[in-house]
């Protein structure tokens, strides 16, 4: 057969071309429902054109297709026979007998441009699922919200009803086996219409089901005029009934006077009338009504008054289509969502995470009331926006949507194929809801941090909701997966020990900079800590232990893995027994030196000088006013990396400057200190001593103390100062001016700043001196 190409079938706006436009179809569904050629997808990979090429597989064509990303979609068509290409090339165009395009492609696009030049068959989307339908009776479901899952909910009620339909839903239905599905037993035909770009006008279907009609897509439309008029055309080509939810004043104002229109909804003269309904944690019950009769219960095991709204429409046409309503109900209680709308990525006592699609402000005010029926504690939502001309057309409405949220966390505008529109950002949204006068909004630009905010501010009982079109249910994945990590964490550690997801080290480092811990572990007890070492070991977990982080430099990616932070119970108890004080590895240093001086026992004075504690102080051997740790030390009692405990005697460990070995595959768990008899006035006269040399000779700004250590020849401060490199800078991070070994953090610097500075003095020591620098201060994590 030969078809007339988009050259000759083109915009239908004259009655003439109407006439060619019709032609042109019926010549397309007998091509495509009734003989088999090569047929090319442009954009295979989008959630319709995939669901297309599904279809024309089923129907027995050769299909290509191409697309520049590859999804778990394309790779189950690519086994069912599709030949993908990962490029769009002219040449595809040349291969195929006729060429279907999504409405995501650009005019510039090499294969459009060759099939126009060639006049080549080029259709767009709907117009080629809209061509299919035509070779059955066709159901179109279309409405700007609840389209997808009342499209599945249908072609399910009428499977289960004996009906055998085909479908063609813009999403994965696990429900349903696939989005597309080509019945040939079945008379009817399932279709989700698209009312995004114009193409709605394609379908002539026999029933058509009207959910509800609002200012959306305005890249599009000029305005609601605009949206009503292809709605009315919609209406107007179909032949049997039209189905309208008689609670949306648009959609009632549009089908009310047509003939053989069936109205749905809570309103008392909906043909069809819900009343009575009772929404449970995830589902609901109502009652139903037809004309005044009262049919009987329903119940939906997908949450929400909106669903309850889009199940009616289905009852309605179902039951216009005969199957018994006892039928209907029972198969609607088996209804399961579509991927994407309310599913639950995780669940537990503690927390609840779903991720839904919602992206028009009425979607999210619909889709947040659901979730706050389940009755969390609080409900902690992360919304994307999608598109900049929505986001800038509807900014006012997104300010009101989030209402029921106790907390909102914005990112940036998913483009889809927009460019940017200057000015318009995520933060449009997020000053619309703070102008509303929502105190828990807050605005995380970079999509990929999300996760980690949302993860660090959780408290038990929250619900986590990720909603819009884009990727930002990437974000709750990540969350839920490390959630189901956490609750292990929390099972060891019992409701003693703190853990906390993605804790931010710059709060637990003493320069103030460094990315999140991704598991953040206070265990109370040694035993505790044996456990968390043997989860670690089982489920191949990094683990790092952090005391004070005196001593630390986090880069600004964070530590992956588990980092242990050894707090109260058993590491904070300090004992003194005669002349030995033992202190538990969260003991600060400078408690022991007090400890000392309140039991008479000297030598530890210099202790007082140390921000670390006493785990810190082992691992690296700490010292000051020339004395060091280890001169001190009678026993060490430590955790192997089984989580064995072991006490080793000072003459049995192996120690070096600022360095000690055993602790680098092992766990401090307390240490024994040895004093000396001595008076309290000449304790007190040591401590001054040391109290006013780090007075007066370092700073007291935020510091990881000594960056360097102190080469053989020449103290590190010393040749800093002697370099002149006192007070340079990198960002916000500098080198004091007290002291040339210390780098301060002026104030919201980088661990990244740090390192560069740290590497602009070693080379100028290197350089002018020929000394190699050895940090003193421990580097971990992962750059940004
Ligand atoms: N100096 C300068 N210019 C400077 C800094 C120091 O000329 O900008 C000179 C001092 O005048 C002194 C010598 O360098 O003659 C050594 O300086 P300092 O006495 O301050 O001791 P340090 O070796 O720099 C060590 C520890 C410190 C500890 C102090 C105090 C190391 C790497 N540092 O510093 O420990 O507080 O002694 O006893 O061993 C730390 O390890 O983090 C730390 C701060």
């Amino acid at each position: 057969m030969k078809l007339t190409s988009e050259a000759t079938a083109a915009r239908a706006d004259s009655p003439h071309k109407k006439f060619r436009r019709r032609d042109a179809f019926s010549d397309l569904s007998r091509f495509l429902t009734t003989e088999q050629h090569r047929i090319h997808l442009v954009g295979v990979a989008g959630s319709g054109m995939s669901g297309l090429a599904g279809l024309l597989i089923e129907l027995g064509h050769a299909v290509s297709g191409s697309d520049k990303v590859t999804t778990t979609e394309t790779e189950r068509l690519q086994r069912l026979g599709l030949r993908f290409h990962e490029q769009h090339l002219a040449e595809h165009a040349d291969t195929a007998d006729l060429v279907v395009f999504s409405s995501a492609i650009k005019d510039d696009n090499p294969i459009l441009l060759t099939a126009r030049s060639c006049g080549k068959p080029l259709f767009r989307r709907a117009e080629a699922v809209a061509a299919i339908m035509q070779a059955k009776r066709g159901i179109v479901i279309a409405g700007m919200h609840g389209k997808t899952t009342t499209s599945a909910m249908t072609a399910h009620v009428l499977r289960e009803g004996g009906l055998h339909p085909s479908h063609y839903v813009g999403a994965e239905i696990p429900i349903l086996g696939t989005n597309a599905y080509w019945n040939e037993r079945g008379e009817y035909f399932v279709a989700e219409g698209d009312e995004s770009d114009g193409t709605l006008r394609c379908f002539h279907p026999e029933h058509a089901l009207i959910l509800n009609i609002e200012e959306e897509h305005l890249d599009f439309y000029p305005d609601l005029a605009a949206i009503e008029k292809v709605f009315a055309q919609l209406i107007d080509q179909t032949s049997g009934s039209v189905l309208y939810n008689v609670d949306d004043p648009n959609t009632a104002r549009l089908c009310g006077k047509r003939k053989r229109a069936v109205s749905y909804g809570f309103s008392e003269q909906a043909d069809y009338r819900g009343a009575d309904v009772e929404l449970r944690n995830f589902g609901s019950s109502f009652l139903v009504f037809r004309r005044g009769e009262k049919l009987g219960q329903a119940t939906l095991n997908v949450p929400g008054e909106h669903n309850v709204h889009n199940a009616l429409g289905v009852i309605a046409l179902a039951s216009e289509l005969a199957i018994p309503f006892d039928k209907i109900t029972a198969s609607l209680r088996k209804f399961e969502h579509a991927r994407r709308r309310f599913e639950i990525k995780y669940a537990s006592d503690r927390f609840l995470l779903v991720d839904d699609y919602a992206h028009h402000p009425t979607e999210i005010r619909a889709t947040l009331r659901a979730a706050k029926s389940i009755g969390r504690r609080r409900l902690v939502t992360m919304f994307q926006p999608h598109r900049f001309s929505r986001t800038r057309a509807l900014c006012r409405e997104f300010g009101s949507a989030f209402d029921d949220a106790d907390r909102v966390m914005i990112t940036d505008v998913y483009p889809a194929s927009e460019p940017p529109i200057p000015g318009i950002t995520g933060r449009t949204i997020v000053d619309e809801i703070v102008r509303h006068a929502h105190h828990g909004v807050t605005y995380q630009p970079h999509l990929q941090s999300v996760h980690r905010d949302v993860g660090n501010m959780l408290e038990a009982g929250d619900l986590v909701l990720s909603l819009g079109a884009g990727n930002i249910h990437e974000q709750l994945e990540i969350l839920a997966a490390d959630l189901v990590i956490t609750e292990k964490l929390k099972a060891i550690v019992g409701e003693e020990g703190e853990v906390r997801l993605y804790e931010p080290l710059s709060n637990h480092t003493t320069l103030r900079v460094g990315g999140p811990a991704q598991f953040w572990v206070e265990p109370r007890t040694e035993q505790t800590f044996a456990d968390l070492i043997r989860f670690c070991r089982d489920e191949h977990l990094p683990l790092f232990v952090i005391g004070r982080g005196s001593n630390l430099l986090v880069r600004d990616g964070g530590i992956r893995g588990v980092v242990v932070h050894p707090r109260g119970g058993d590491f904070e108890k300090i004992e003194v027994d005669g002349c030995e004080i033992t202190g538990g590895a969260g003991v600060k240093l400078r408690q022991v030196a007090y400890a000392a001086r309140a039991a008479n026992l000297g030598g530890l004075e210099w202790m007082e000088g140390i921000p670390g504690t006493v785990g810190g102080g082992l691992r690296m051997n700490a010292g000051a006013m020339g004395a060091q740790t280890f001169e001190n030390v009678t026993r060490v009692r430590y955790l192997d990396a089984e989580g064995n405990s072991h006490v080793k005697n000072r003459d049995e460990l192996e120690v070096f400057y600022r360095r000690f070995p055993l602790l680098e595959k092992n766990f401090a768990v307390s240490a024994t200190f040895c004093g000396q008899p001595a008076e309290r006035a000449e304790i007190d006269t040591r401590l001054r001593e040391s109290q006013e040399k780090r007075r007066t000779t370092q700073p007291v700004a935020k510091s990881a103390g000594c960056i360097f250590k102190n080469p053989a020849t020449i103290p590190a401060g010393k040749l800093v100062d002697e370099l002149g490199l006192k007070n340079s800078r990198v960002g916000n991070a500098r080198v004091s001016r007290v002291h040339g070994n210390f780098i301060v953090n002026d104030g919201d610097a980088t661990a990244s700043e740090v390192l560069e500075l740290i590497d602009d003095i070693k080379s100028v020591a290197r350089q002018k001196r020929g000394i190699e620098l050895e940090t003193e201060v421990e580097i971990v994590g992962e750059p940004e």
